[in-house]
């Protein structure tokens, strides 16, 4: 690259004080992110730096949404040697060492996202100030994709913030606003966007002294403490995280303990240990998901006009939370029901949602002052978007979309939150069929980010492609599926959940059935799962799918049904509830010793039979799509890449091999579907 491309990026000022501003700008890309040109022009400029009397340094973005959103993660898919991911993580830290040595203060003036590799290159800065506003998100979220910082982030942030405060936020990748940043001690300060050059260049003129760890925090970093600290480390790590399934937080914490008395050896040891979990299946599957997330967003990434103020009828678990949801996301939000009293419980929920969330008072009232109560329904006549989310049932819903149908802007968007009716079916009553979407929401809301985007035969693409960019819109991720019973997610885990019914019918004790699963890495068992949702529900889906696909109905449902058990809203479903929704332990099964390994193979096997149907009778356009949305709407092992991956992982042959040995043993619903064949 040349001079003048590299001169662009890293652009440089020098103000009367003789201070340098280095501001990045990459060209064609609306974020920066650490690729191979920045760091090299960055390489430029700090050689140029090297050389003159400066008094200062400042390091910023000239993007709006932020300074730095983290390294460029194309460079490590491309790279396939542990040696040659060695060698670029540590030019990088090699980089950021000269940044460290200029013989003039350093300063990172921060605002929007500062991540990963964004926040290691602050760090080797002297100070770090950031801006005090609703959009500046710092942190260092290596874990989530299978690694860990490895732009000598580790290093520096224990050094400055002591190995009991910093270790906690680089196992969690938690993010923290600038306010929070600075109470931790990411930053030095974060003061309102309007003061931050003239903050950069008070502490740049006056050097303060730069931050330190308490003396008892220096002590535990000591080769004598280091062990005792390392073990509760991993203990606490291990209460969240499998280490066969997610070893880079212990392999952090591993690297911190056996740290080598040189400091250049301990950014050795860091990189080292980033490149060999890079090429750990685990952290490509987690990069693959990274931009398979990416490509969802982009899916919804459509040129429509913005929505301001959407109108939800029913607030039940569903609505309710959908509305909270919108006006958390900064709409303008009115919630219908049939009478005042009915909304009650959605508006308290929503409250606990707020605080919890935006946490400052004056925030979470300006969120409730956009959710509006609204049982007469006044909200319809000026919504950009109607979201339906009554009782299952078609005659409600029809007799609704009758009486509202008239009332709609002729640009409103009508979406219905139906799980299992066909939108064919539904848009029967309406007068303009093609404008009626699916919008099918997860429970629950604000923890499932995939939203199930229902095309019905009538959907217009122009409705269509509004549903998609207004999911985008309030942070989801949507995904195109094809109005047929199940859509995509339910139908896929239905066979899974009623497997586990019959295993348990069997007399396998039901702990020992969730813990396969676990073990597996899927987030909740499936018998927990099937509680959680509802035994009433779980029924009146399957028969759906019953009907439709050929599934077969284990009858212990029903007998649990007919005892009054529903799950955990009634306090009893496969297991028993407490108030607080706890399990109350009791020994369960008759003995039935299958291995564990026979219950997790018979579980995944019809999960994985099904999501070949689903992509034979085209429910996504493809398996990449396919793996995305469940992991992002069912939570599905994210760090196996998704079923149709882990399927492909495990040998396509091997698993149809099984289903047909299953299929002799068990019966029929083990016969491998024919969509394998194009997998294979
Ligand atoms: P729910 O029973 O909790 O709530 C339904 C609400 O709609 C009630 O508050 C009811 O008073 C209200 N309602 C009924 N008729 C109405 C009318 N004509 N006008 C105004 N309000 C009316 O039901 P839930 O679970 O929230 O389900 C709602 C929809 O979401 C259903 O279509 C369901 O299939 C779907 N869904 C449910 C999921 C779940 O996990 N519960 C997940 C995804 C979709």
């Amino acid at each position: 690259m040349n001079t003048a491309k590299h001169h662009q990026i890293w652009q440089r000022r020098e103000d009367q004080d003789g201070l340098v501003w280095l501001a990045l700008d990459v060209p064609d890309s609306a974020t920066n992110t650490l690729t191979t040109d920045v760091l090299d022009a960055l390489e430029q400029r700090i050689s140029e730096l090297e050389s003159i009397p400066a008094k200062g340094l400042v390091l910023y973005s000239a993007k709006d949404n932020g300074f730095i959103a983290g390294a460029d993660i194309n460079v490590f898919r491309e790279t396939h040697t542990e040696d040659e991911l060695f060698s670029l993580i540590r030019q990088v830290q090699q980089l950021f060492n000269r940044i460290e040595a200029l013989p003039f203060p350093t300063l990172a003036m921060i605002h929007g996202f500062c991540l990963g590799g964004g926040l290691e290159l602050a760090l080797a800065c002297d100070y770090r100030i950031a801006a005090d506003d609703d959009n500046t998100r710092i942190g260092l979220p290596e874990v989530r994709l299978g690694i860990h910082p490895g732009y000598g982030g580790s290093v520096r942030l224990i050094e400055k913030l002591g190995v009991m405060s910093a270790m906690p936020l680089m196992l969690s990748g938690r993010l923290l606003s600038g306010r929070s940043a600075a109470k931790a001690g990411v930053i030095d300060e974060a003061v309102s966007i309007r003061q931050l050059r003239r903050a950069a260049k008070d502490r740049l003129l006056n050097r303060p002294t730069k931050q330190r760890p308490p003396r008892w925090q220096a002590l535990l970093n000591t080769a004598l403490l280091r062990p005792a600290v390392a073990f509760l480390l991993r203990r606490e790590t291990a209460k969240r995280a499998q280490i066969e399934h997610y070893p880079a937080p212990f392999a952090l914490i591993d690297v911190w303990k056996n740290q080598p008395s040189l400091r250049e050896d301990y950014f050795a040891a860091e990189a080292r240990s980033v490149a060999q979990l890079l090429l750990s299946d685990g952290a490509q599957n987690l990069v693959r998901l990274f931009f398979l997330r990416q490509r969802l967003k982009g899916l919804g990434k459509l040129k429509t006009p913005p929505v301001t103020h959407v109108h939800v009828i029913g607030a039940g678990v569903m609505g309710g939370d959908i509305a909270a949801w919108c006006a958390l996301q900064g709409l303008r939000v009115t919630l219908q029901d049939q009478t005042a009293h009915q909304l009650a419980p959605a508006i308290k929920r929503a409250q606990i949602l707020f605080k919890k969330t935006l946490k400052l008072p004056h925030k979470v009232q300006a969120a409730m002052d956009r959710l509006i109560p609204d049982a007469e329904g006044l909200g319809v006549k000026q919504a950009d978007v109607v979201i339906e989310a009554i009782f299952e049932n078609l005659e409600a819903k029809q007799s609704l979309y009758q009486r509202l149908e008239p009332q709609l802007r002729p640009d409103t968007l009508l979406a219905t939150n139906t799980s299992s009716i066909a939108l064919e079916t539904l848009a029967t009553c309406l007068e303009n069929p093609e404008r009626l979407v699916g919008l099918h929401f997860f429970n629950p809301v604000s923890k499932m980010q995939l939203v199930e985007v229902v095309n019905g035969k009538a959907t217009a693409a122009e409705w269509r492609d509004r549903a998609m960019a207004f999911v985008v819109q309030i942070d989801r991720l949507p995904l195109t599926v094809k109005s047929a019973p199940g859509f995509l997610i339910n139908r896929i885990l239905m066979p899974y959940l009623l497997e586990a019914v019959t295993l348990a019918q069997e007399g396998v004790a039901l702990e020992r059935i969730d813990k396969a699963a676990k073990d597996y890495g899927m987030p909740m068992g499936p018998i927990e799962l099937a509680d959680t949702v509802g035994l009433d529900i779980c029924q009146s889906v399957a028969d759906i799918l019953a009907g439709e696909l050929g599934l077969e109905v284990p009858p212990l449902l029903a007998q649990l049904l007919e005892q009054g058990r529903l799950g955990k809203k009634s306090g009893h479903g496969f297991y028993r509830y407490d108030k607080q929704n706890k399990t109350i332990r009791h020994r369960s099964g008759s003995g039935n010793t299958l291995s564990s390994e026979q219950i997790q193979y018979r579980l995944m096997l019809r999960m994985f039979n099904e999501c070949a149907a689903c992509l034979n009778d085209g429910i996504v356009s493809d398996a990449e799509l396919l793996d995305a949305g469940m992991v992002f709407g069912s939570g599905f092992a994210p760090f196996r890449g998704g079923p149709v991956h882990a399927m492909q992982s495990k040998g396509i042959a091997d698993c149809t091999e099984q289903l047909k040995q299953f299929s002799h043993q068990y019966g029929e619903r083990f016969l491998p579907h024919p969509g394998w064949r194009a997998l294979s």
